[in-house]
């Protein structure tokens, strides 16, 4: 049997077809149904990944672990300190001692330059687990969520709201591109992502049928929506001095009831998570009493109503991060 994907890195989505995308897609709906049948499925038995983990994470951390052990491989952890990476040791160095112990590494981190030297170096497939320009395993469990509510990802309506040139924006943009999705960002221009990045997908959409477009305006960018999606309003890495701000700017891009009942009733509500849709945060409560505000990127209504899918979003972290490790990692015969 082949393996298109063997040996391969997953940097971004750019780096696939619709077709591969499909392809994993696919993979990550048959790995969750045998894990749902509680049937084995351990064919990486022995071999070895390493997760560098230079920001905070729940999902994507407890996705490559329980993962990675799902499929028989042992795991090693290295956090934002222990290690010699990028202090002591130039990144190139590390992917050259990391390649010839590791079957596999996974970086979540500040630069794409950062995994993007990885994977050039390392000899080994290396998968993005986000940076600050991209966040590909997050958008194929989102994907997956969308083909299990709608049944397919063509041209489906979906709508981004919030800072749509951080991780999450431009990636949502690309896989939409790829998968001939309607693509709308709503957000404050200066929030839209960098125009070069959008000439890119504007050029994919041509040749998939995706529509991507951008709005400031809340009612339009809403209007027929299949998916609602959001993100927080400040990333990992930025500093605390832009929360005012981007409060000030984003809070009429909330999403709250009213976009949701403007969407209409078959519209779900997606968010990567962490959310802040409460103060029952040590950063929700510290934003209620700057800002006096009870949740920022979406509310409480919203983020626990029917219409949201987050959980199950959550959940297909696991089956996709899966897939991609089977794909690039699983030798052809
Ligand atoms: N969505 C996501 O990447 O979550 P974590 O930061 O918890 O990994
Ligand atoms: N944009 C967010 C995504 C978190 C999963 C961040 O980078 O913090």
């Amino acid at each position: 049997m082949t393996n298109n994907f063997y040996g391969r890195n997953f940097l971004t989505l750019l780096d696939f077809t619709q077709d591969e995308i499909s392809e994993l897609l696919s993979l990550a709906a048959k790995l969750k149904a045998k894990k749902k049948a509680n049937l084995e499925c351990r064919p990486l038995v022995g071999k070895n990944v390493v997760l560098l983990f230079e920001k905070d994470s729940t999902r994507t951390r407890c996705a490559f672990q329980v993962g990675a052990n799902d499929l028989g491989m042992n795991v090693t952890y290295l956090g934002p300190t222990g290690s010699q990476m990028g202090k002591k040791e130039t990144i190139k160095d590390t992917a050259r001692v990391l390649g010839r112990m590791y079957d596999g590494i996974e970086y979540r981190g500040f630069k794409q330059e950062t995994v993007e030297i990885l994977g050039q170096y390392s000899g080994v497939p290396v998968w993005n687990g986000l940076t600050d320009m991209y966040h590909p395993t997050q958008i194929l469990a989102d994907f997956l969520t969308i083909i299990e509510k709608f049944g397919h990802l063509e041209g489906i309506n979906f709508t981004y709201f919030g800072d749509a040139r951080n991780n999450m924006g431009n990636s949502l943009m690309i896989g939409a591109a790829k998968m001939g999705m309607n693509f709308t960002a709503c957000a404050p221009k200066d929030l839209w992502p960098n125009e070069v990045l959008v000439e890119k997908c504007m050029d994919i959409a041509k040749l998939t049928g995706a529509n991507i477009r951008f709005t400031e305006n809340v009612t339009e960018g809403s209007k027929g929506a299949d998916v609602i999606y959001t993100d927080v309003w400040v990333s990992m890495g930025e500093p605390d001095s832009v929360w005012k701000e981007r409060i000030e700017k984003l809070y009429p891009y909330q999403v709250n009831s009213k976009i949701m009942e403007n969407a209409g009733e078959n519209a779900i509500f997606m968010h990567c998570l962490p959310a802040f849709h409460n103060r029952d945060t040590k950063v929700g409560e510290e934003m209620f009493e700057k800002f006096g505000i009870e949740a920022m990127e979406v509310t409480e209504e919203v983020f626990e109503s029917s219409q949201s899918v987050v959980f199950e979003e959550a959940e297909n972290r696991l089956h996709t991060i899966k897939a991609v490790m089977y794909a690039t990692m699983r030798e052809p015969k």
